[in-house]
């Protein structure tokens, strides 16, 4: 099991990521990207943005899928029409439940504290603890303990149940043991919480023109298929990518960045008939789930969820989540990366007609809730945002496959899964262990450093004119610091994938040395192939 606590600490270290506001003690829920950070998310989210939108193409081939596709990308804001988010059920129904204990004074998702009922003598109470704790069992033998005041010699007189379970599925909360309590009974009865921010528009703004914050990025992609569709001449099938920020206000951020009130989301809407939406969400699954394997996710570390009934999404029917072995996890315990939603017409249809009715059956379509006048309430915009196909002349509205995923999500699974402490020789050729992000090289956020063996006999002249022409192609490095054993052990913490020194020889014979970062193997390159040499390897 990888240690979180390390990957934290080297994420910290190396500039990966740092607490957002931390000089003023930091806030909850944001963090920021430092200088290996941003390089690494900026890989990722291009790495998507080719292989999902400007190069798909490759992948029509034994795919399965039903037919060829288009794919078209987007850009739309952040703060829209805040109708946007009536038609699209988050006004009414993006909430989660949360509790408040009366006596720490904090607040917890419902959903998210689970654990035990524990028995002394004739007294059963359930002790709580949050769900991601690590070493459940341990503790809440703990806290059952120490509520009881028992001694560890005494502790075989304390049973402990062997269901771990959420509050949720309790009768009552009485006999609770809050997470963060001393005693019995101190969480209130769930209230919904809606996770949008609230913005308001304008210098005057009062209520009538609060706005929201996107929660996703997909309802911008909806509200523009009518214009995506009269300019680019796309047919259906064909999907619209977006990349950008979402904010939720997450009543409990935690794991870094797994969960934080804002991230961003990489998310295709894709339109199809109806008659074939089934076949291409069981496309997108599978592509989508390539894609990580692909670019270096253990395919041992990720499953394939199918969402039950009830699990659904108020728009959705039928989803799948891909998910990840997150170090932060118990044993056996994934958590979601990125979940591919079969949506019906759900949402194009709601932006035509009006609002959900929250008591609508999932699955079914929506009606129209009336106001006092007999009029719809909540109007969608009233435009005719149906598809007609120009060869068939058939008029429907298309069915939508949603691959929603987070870039956050995804960076902390890339680095969580490149972090690996191995052992490689030092100069003296002693093996020491080192620390090493096993980065796919599309994803490393420099490709290669350069360092001169030495600081003399013109070797750092050389090394500096390989790196200036390096630089024009790839991120790249320069370093001539201390020991070359030391300066290839930072690059291996920074998740640099090839190492490239000036010595003597390269004096004499225009060659250099190429070092693999993972397979520690070495080899000479002439100096005017390397740049080649790394492209074909950075691609492979
Ligand atoms: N448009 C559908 C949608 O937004 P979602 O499952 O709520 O679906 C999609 O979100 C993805 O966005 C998730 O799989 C996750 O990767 C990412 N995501 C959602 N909430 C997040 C949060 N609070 N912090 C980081 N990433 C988040």
């Amino acid at each position: 099991m990888k240690s979180m606590e390390k990957i934290v600490s080297l994420a910290k270290r190396r500039g990966f990521l740092f607490q957002s506001s931390e000089i003023y003690g930091g806030v909850q829920g944001f963090w920021d990207y430092g200088p290996l950070g941003v390089e690494l998310k900026r890989n990722l989210k291009e790495a998507w943005w080719h292989d999902m939108i400007t190069s798909h193409n490759e992948l029509i081939t034994n795919t399965g899928a039903p037919s060829t596709f288009e794919m078209v990308g987007l850009d739309s804001t952040i703060i829209m029409h805040p109708q946007v988010w009536k038609c699209s059920g988050h006004y009414d129904l993006f909430h989660d439940h949360m509790v408040d204990c009366r006596e720490s004074k904090r607040r917890y998702r419902f959903d998210q504290v689970r654990g035990r009922w524990v028995e002394f003598q004739d007294k059963k109470i359930f002790v709580s603890t949050l769900a991601d704790v690590e070493h459940e069992l341990d503790e809440v033998r703990r806290r059952g303990m120490k509520f009881f005041r028992l001694r560890n010699k005494n502790a075989d007189q304390l049973s402990i149940g062997d269901d771990s379970l959420t509050i949720d599925k309790l009768d009552s909360t009485e006999q609770v043991l809050a997470p963060d309590a001393k005693t019995l009974n101190t969480l209130t009865e769930p209230r919904e919480f809606n996770l949008m921010f609230k913005t308001t528009l304008g210098a005057l703004g009062g209520e009538e023109n609060t706005t929201f914050l996107r929660p996703e990025t997909a309802q911008g992609i909806f509200v523009n298929f009518k214009n995506v569709l009269d300019s680019s001449r796309v047919r259906a099938p064909f999907g619209i990518g977006q990349v950008g920020k979402s904010f939720r206000n997450e009543i409990t951020p935690r794991n870094f960045t797994f969960r934080s009130r804002e991230f961003e989301q990489m998310e295709i809407e894709f339109f199809c008939h109806p008659d074939q939406s089934s076949d291409w969400y069981k496309f997108w699954r599978d592509r989508r789930l390539a894609w990580y394997t692909k670019l270096g996710l253990s395919s041992e570390s990720l499953i394939m969820r199918e969402h039950e009934t009830e699990e659904l999404a108020h728009y959705s029917i039928g989803t799948a989540d891909i998910e990840y072995a997150f170090p932060f996890l118990p044993e056996g315990e994934y958590g979601e990366l990125e979940g591919i939603a079969h949506r019906g017409d759900f949402d194009l249809r709601s932006h035509m007609e009006g609002k959900l009715d929250p008591n609508t059956p999932k699955g079914q379509r929506m009606e129209v809730e009336l106001g006092e006048d007999g009029k719809p309430k909540y109007r969608g915009s009233g435009k005719d945002l149906a598809y007609r196909d120009e060869i068939t002349n058939e008029k429907f509205i298309p069915h939508v496959i949603e691959p929603s995923a987070g870039a956050d999500r995804a960076a902390l699974a890339f680095l969580c899964e490149a972090f690996t402490e191995d052992e490689a020789p030092d100069d003296k050729g002693n093996l020491q262990t080192r620390t090493v992000m096993k980065l796919h090289p599309r994803l490393a956020p420099v490709k290669a450093a350069v360092f001169p063996l030495v600081k003399k006999d013109g070797m750092p002249e050389m090394a500096k004119e390989i790196y200036g022409e390096l630089k024009e192609k790839f991120t790249t490095f320069y370093d001539e610091k201390g020991a070359v054993g030391r300066r290839y052990r930072r690059q291996d913490e920074a998740g640099t994938p090839f190492c490239i020194t000036v010595d003597t020889d390269s004096l004499k014979d225009q060659t250099v040395t190429i070092r693999d970062r993972d397979s520690l193997e070495q080899w000479r390159v002439k100096i005017a192939d390397v740049s080649q040499e790394l492209q074909s390897r950075i691609n492979q």
